[in-house]
């Protein structure tokens, strides 16, 4: 079968940007592209819950796609500050990040209530963008593919083929997020590799081999078109340099 994975570069804004700010981002990504457009290459941004309407009426007409950073495992019922899939679906969005190493460590997500957010998602018509990556002591201590696979497993196990073939994961070792410290193309690579490995056998090959696996942490203009030359690297889920609309066209041209 073809290999029909195109390249898709992810803005997570994480807790950044006021409403006027994020509708201005947006205007200035939306801009460039318009401006120079690049072919081929699929866009997602992910701003704050409170900014994705604004950000999505913005959004109407052009093909960049909106996400959620995260949501709940239930449709709806009474989890006071909790957002449910349903209302990312209702404010715009088509995707939803989940499972992220902040997510994790800060809110003590464990990788069976991932897994059950992971299946909401999918009920509701939502794409997730499901992240996995290994501490630095876990990678120092030859951890890193147990980690990975305790991750991918814990949350995906279980799944149909059609539903894990709408699944995107993000490979971010946690040592390179916001740290300026960038996974070298071979490492990254090798973790891909070892992920799509990891789909198949939950599934097969054939659903594995249409796997979008994009790498985070510390993705810049200047490093990613190395990055993204590598095999099984489909695509970056950027967060600082998402924040810069012209950083953020700068990755997305070097995905082409
Ligand atoms: P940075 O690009 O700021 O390292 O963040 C990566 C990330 O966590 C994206 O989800």
């Amino acid at each position: 079968m073809a290999n029909e994975r195109r390249p898709l570069i992810a803005g997570n804004w994480k807790m950044h940007k006021t409403i006027k700010e994020s509708v201005e981002l947006v205007d200035g990504i939306i801009g460039s592209l318009a401006k120079q457009p690049v072919e081929g290459v699929d866009v997602l941004v992910c701003p704050a819950f409170t900014a994705l309407e604004r950000v999505s009426k913005r959004l109407s007409g052009t093909d960049i796609a909106l996400g959620g950073q995260n949501c709940s495992h239930l449709r709806e019922g009474a989890r006071t500050g909790e957002i449910s899939p349903l209302m990312l679906l209702d404010a715009g969005c088509t995707f939803v990040i989940l499972g992220h190493s902040e997510r994790r460590s800060y809110f003590h997500e464990t990788n069976e209530m991932i897994g059950a957010k992971v299946k909401l998602a999918l009920e509701c018509g939502l794409r997730p963008v499901l992240c996995v990556g290994e501490a630095l002591e876990q990678r120092e201590q030859g951890r890193t593919f147990d980690v990975l696979r305790t991750q991918i497993e814990g949350c995906l196990t279980g799944l149909a083929a059609e539903q894990l073939a709408k699944v995107t994961v993000a490979y971010e070792p946690i040592w390179a997020i916001g740290t300026g410290r960038t996974a070298t193309p071979e490492t990254a690579q090798e973790a891909h590799r070892f992920i799509r490995g990891l789909i198949a056998s939950l599934s097969m090959a054939q659903v594995a081999n249409g796997t979008r696996i994009l790498y985070g942490g510390s993705v810049k203009p200047e490093n990613a078109a190395s990055l993204l030359a590598q095999p099984d690297i489909d695509g970056a889920l950027v967060g600082g340099a998402s924040l810069k609309a012209d950083a953020f066209y700068a990755i997305i041209t070097s995905a082409r």
